[in-house]
């Protein structure tokens, strides 16, 4: 199975791109990364932003890692986006991809990603809002990959989340997005499906593993996150944490399901009071239990 590195657990501590570089490179051996936008910031002024992203671009080429993909990483997921209830808010949700298409431009990475939205609390419970904002985000979306495909990027992921007020959380609401996106876009859309969300049991109850994601939307499934969870939050935890994911069950799901490129990367979300050594310890111990397994 292809590992590789959502580059959320370097946040605030290893920012220094030839650092960070080295340390993926070198200290855990990992060849193929993904940029979280936690690291540079899509709103900050283009030119500094730019230069930021091209200098981690740059770093991780000489050290002869990949960056497969830019994400959206703790900062991003805080906002509504695209299904947010005003047409304000839902323009500035255009504006944040917009920008991240942008940075992921000038880093020459191919492609970028990030939840689709959340709804508020009400429009969530209110069938008709939901599907005319959803209608609305659609339109917003086409239009965004008609910027990627002019900046070059060849496709965009969208992550479903495991909260019945954002969209999509369900497998099903999944397929009707990758449907409803479908032949409309200028760029394909693909999904980046997390472990972790799919396996959120009191929202999926039996269907909360990855074989039924498999089974409703497997050929729209580009790139996966993994994580160790429990089932019961999205935890983000490590693999040296004992939960649902076993390097067996990653490595049975890849070979049953022929997967070749579609790159697991570790999305693991440490407390920010831990330290620094335990961080990087704990990543080392992590990659080897995978690697055996
Ligand atoms: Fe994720
Ligand atoms: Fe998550």
């Amino acid at each position: 199975m292809k590992l590789g590195l959502n580059l959320s657990f370097a946040i605030k501590r290893c920012i220094e791109s030839e650092r960070l570089a080295t340390l993926v490179a070198e200290d855990l051996d990992t060849k193929y990364v993904q940029f979280t936008w936690d690291l540079v910031d899509p709103g900050w002024p283009a030119q500094t932003r730019d230069a930021l992203a091209k200098d981690y671009a740059k770093a991780f080429k000489s050290a002869g890692v990949t960056v497969e993909s830019t994400f959206g990483g703790l900062a991003s997921y805080t906002y509504s986006h695209i299904l947010a209830p005003s047409p304000e808010l839902r323009a500035l949700g255009r504006d944040h991809l917009k920008n991240a298409i942008d940075m992921t431009a000038a880093m020459e990475v191919p492609a970028a990603g990030m939840p689709f939205g959340s709804f508020s609390a009400d429009d969530a419970l209110n069938p008709a809002r939901r599907e005319e904002i959803y209608k609305e985000a659609l339109e917003i979306y086409v239009g965004l990959s008609r910027h990627a495909k002019e900046r070059g990027l060849s496709m965009l992921l969208v992550e479903p989340v495991p909260l019945a007020t954002e969209f999509p959380s369900t497998a099903a609401d999944a397929l009707r997005l990758m449907q409803d996106l479908d032949g409309q876009t200028d760029v394909p859309v693909r999904l980046c499906v997390d472990w972790g969300h799919a396996m959120f049991e009191p929202l999926f109850g039996t269907d909360a593993n990855m074989d039924h994601w498999a089974e409703v939307v497997g050929p729209w499934m580009a790139v996966y996150h993994i994580q160790q969870t429990d089932g019961h939050y999205d935890r983000h935890w490590n693999f040296t944490h004992d939960g649902l994911v076993t390097p067996e069950l990653l490595r049975n799901y890849w070979d049953r399901y022929g997967l070749t490129d579609q790159t697991y990367f570790l999305e693991i979300i440490f407390a920010f009071e831990e330290r620094d050594e335990i961080v990087l310890e704990d990543m080392k111990a992590a990659l080897k239990l995978l690697r055996a397994g």
